[in-house]
């Protein structure tokens, strides 16, 4: 009836952005939040914070509160405090490092073993292979595939059976600089959330 029509619904997320030191994870948010982008780096020192605002629908508003939580974190104490009460997360890895991918699972087993569903479950994860805009590794990067290339299918089929045993929803290739696929990995972490409610 009218009544359930003026029916507003509010959402408020906390989302973890998590990856090892320099992949993108500031510059991701940035792209997303900001629609702004820069080349120079400068390191997340503990945790930052940005509000993305989503009209999901003509009655849903989304407000997803993004913890970008500095690389070298990995070798802190304090990811339990920031990972509390999360319900979704981006895990970040720079193509062109495979040393970042290699500590993707590093990351995703940290999240897992300190955040869960009601349900026990993994909370919903999302995988971004950042900076595609550069091309991916070559010859070394052993973990991310031996002589393979960009847009020759090889990564995918890698990184599905990768997110099928680690438990992400999905990946995507991205880049901040370029503004590749942030959004619709946004879009696919928040659709998974919103499943659960
Ligand atoms: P920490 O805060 O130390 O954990 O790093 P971070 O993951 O937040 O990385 P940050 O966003 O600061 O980016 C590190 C560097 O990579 C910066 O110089 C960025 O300009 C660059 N960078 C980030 N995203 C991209 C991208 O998509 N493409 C390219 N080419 N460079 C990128
Ligand atoms: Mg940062």
């Amino acid at each position: 009836g009218p009544r359930a029509a003026e029916e507003k619904k509010e959402y408020l997320y906390k989302i973890l952005v998590i990856g090892d030191l320099g992949v993108g994870k500031t510059s991701i948010i940035k792209r997303y939040v900001h629609q702004l982008y820069s080349q120079n780096y400068r390191a997340t020192i503990g945790v930052d914070f940005a509000l993305k605002v989503l009209h999901w629908d003509s009655d849903t508003t989304i407000r997803l509160q993004l913890w970008d939580i500095a690389g070298q974190e990995r070798f802190g104490n304090m990811t339990r405090v920031y990972y509390k009460e999360a319900v979704g997360a981006l895990v970040v890895f720079d193509v062109t490092r495979s040393t970042t991918f290699e500590a993707v699972a590093k990351w995703k087993h940290d999240l897992d073993s300190k955040v869960s569903l009601p349900s026990g479950a993994a909370i919903p994860t999302v995988l971004l292979a950042n900076k595609c805009d550069q091309g991916w590794a070559n010859g070394s990067g052993v973990a991310i595939g031996p002589n393979s290339n960009p847009g020759d299918g090889s990564h995918a089929a890698l990184l599905n059976q990768f997110c099928r045993e680690h438990e992400f929803v999905g990946w995507f290739e991205t880049s901040a600089k370029e503004n590749i696929n942030i959004e619709q990995a946004a879009r696919l972490l928040v659709q998974h959330i919103m499943a659960l409610d």
